[in-house]
């Protein structure tokens, strides 16, 4: 048996050089592995409590000393002598020492880079890759990749927060990249032509001074028939609208424009948009609370698109269960620092797997180097990873460690079809 010796916490930063938590947990047989904490801007009121300083004269408020110090001493000290290849066991412990709700004593980011940063030891420890670690049949992912971004994560005027592409004829993880680059390449060339920037957002998507939904969709399905590849066919198209950053307190959306509209006529603009462009995916297509919103949407084109909870469910179960009952969505995305600890995370993909909802394993728009979440793709089985564009060392991180991954499994590599 392998025994936790220390955990040891230090602040570092993430791709918007905010402050975040590393830990690093090391073992009895002198194995040790780190694991980073990613920040979300567009965060639900539902994800698990990101522990900040607030001291307004340190880092404007952003340092994490005081989850760092959580770490270095109480973790540290509960965690020591514990067998480390007992993830469930520690993650509970580490929720009593917590004793909240939401994770508010310690905060979720401290008690998520130890949760993350014991399963990687652990792995090391037992010789294994850490999605041979976390599960035994293993699935390629088809990647969603950001393209353009609008909303929280960019200064343009685009209302919807992200413009993606994903590549369903793609055979294997290779090809889904090549062909996303060639799409991210030729908009780029288009963007030049008519004089848009071409500098980058937050998750590596371009954020051009671009006015509406629809012109950004024309330019997409342009740049994807410029690639000779069939919109719909070869690439889809799909959005995160982030409702949450759009809703008034009347319960209107600003969808397209400052004007707000109805839950009804939102309704039929989204039906108005799938009908005209090559859209597979919508996600967070209304605000966190707006369930029966939810619920009418997904009744209308659930269907034939995927209706993914992001704010709606915060990758929590009971929020989820919730939304299995009510037929809120048919899709969740999960991100790990919404919940906190990798055993409820896994928990929340079995429940959904379970209730046909496909997973969606997501970054952060503030992500690191640290690439967990590609195993953990293909360790769930995940159809679907988010984790931004072709850019940005933080998300072609990730898709570097799945064509690795991919390398590895050799002949028995597969790709989700989707
Ligand atoms: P966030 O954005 O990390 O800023 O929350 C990602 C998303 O909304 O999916
Ligand atoms: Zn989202």
């Amino acid at each position: 048996m392998t025994k936790i010796i220390k955990v040891v916490a230090r602040q570092v930063f993430d791709s918007r050089g905010n402050p975040t938590v590393e830990a690093e947990v090391f073992l009895s047989n002198k194995i040790k592995a780190s694991a980073i904490v990613p920040s979300g801007a567009s965060t639900g009121a539902f994800e698990a409590y990101e522990l900040r300083d607030g001291n307004i004269n340190y880092f404007l408020g952003k340092s994490v000393l005081t989850a760092v110090k959580n770490i270095n001493t109480i973790i540290n000290k509960n965690l020591k002598n514990i067998d480390s290849g007992k993830q469930k066991k520690i993650d509970q412990i580490l929720l009593d020492l917590d004793g909240t709700e939401n994770k508010k004593k310690l905060g979720a980011n401290a008690l998520l880079a130890v949760s993350l940063a014991v399963s990687k030891a652990e792995a090391i420890s037992k010789k294994k890759e850490l999605y041979q670690h976390l599960g035994k049949k293993f699935l390629l992912p088809k990647p969603l990749m950001n393209i353009i971004n609008g909303g929280a994560h960019a200064d343009n005027n685009l209302r919807i927060q992200e413009f993606m592409i994903r590549p369903d004829s793609a055979k294997n993880f290779m090809d889904a990249v090549e062909k996303c680059f060639l799409v991210i390449q030729n908009l780029k060339k288009i963007f030049q032509s008519k004089n848009l920037s071409t500098n980058v957002g937050d998750e590596g998507g371009f954020a051009p001074l671009i006015n509406s939904n629809e012109e950004a969709l024309d330019l997409v399905v342009q740049a994807i028939e410029k690639s000779k590849l069939k919109p719909g066919v070869d690439i889809s198209i799909c959005l995160d609208v982030a409702a949450n950053e759009l809703i008034n307190k009347d319960g209107e959306y600003s969808l397209n424009s400052a004007d707000f509209i109805s839950v009804d006529e939102s309704i039929t603009y989204y039906k108005n948009l799938v009908s005209k462009y090559p859209i597979k995916s919508i996600e967070d297509p209304f605000a966190e609370d707006d369930w029966n919103a939810w619920s009418s949407l997904t009744k209308e084109i659930g269907k034939n698109v995927q209706i993914v909870g992001d704010d709606l469910f915060a990758t929590n179960v009971k929020r989820l269960k919730k939304g299995i009952k009510e037929k809120s969505a048919n899709s969740i995305l999960i991100k790990v620092n919404q919940i906190g600890t990798l055993t409820e995370t896994l928990n929340v993909i079995k429940l959904a797997k379970k209730n046909n909802f496909s997973t969606i394993i997501s970054h952060r728009s503030g992500d690191t180097e640290d690439t967990f979440i590609a195993d953990l793709a293909v360790a769930t089985q995940s159809t679907q990873i988010k984790t931004g564009s072709l850019a940005r060392s933080e998300r072609v991180a990730k898709y570097n460690r799945l064509l690795r991954i991919e390398e590895q499994l050799g002949k028995s590599s597969k790709i989700a079809r989707i």
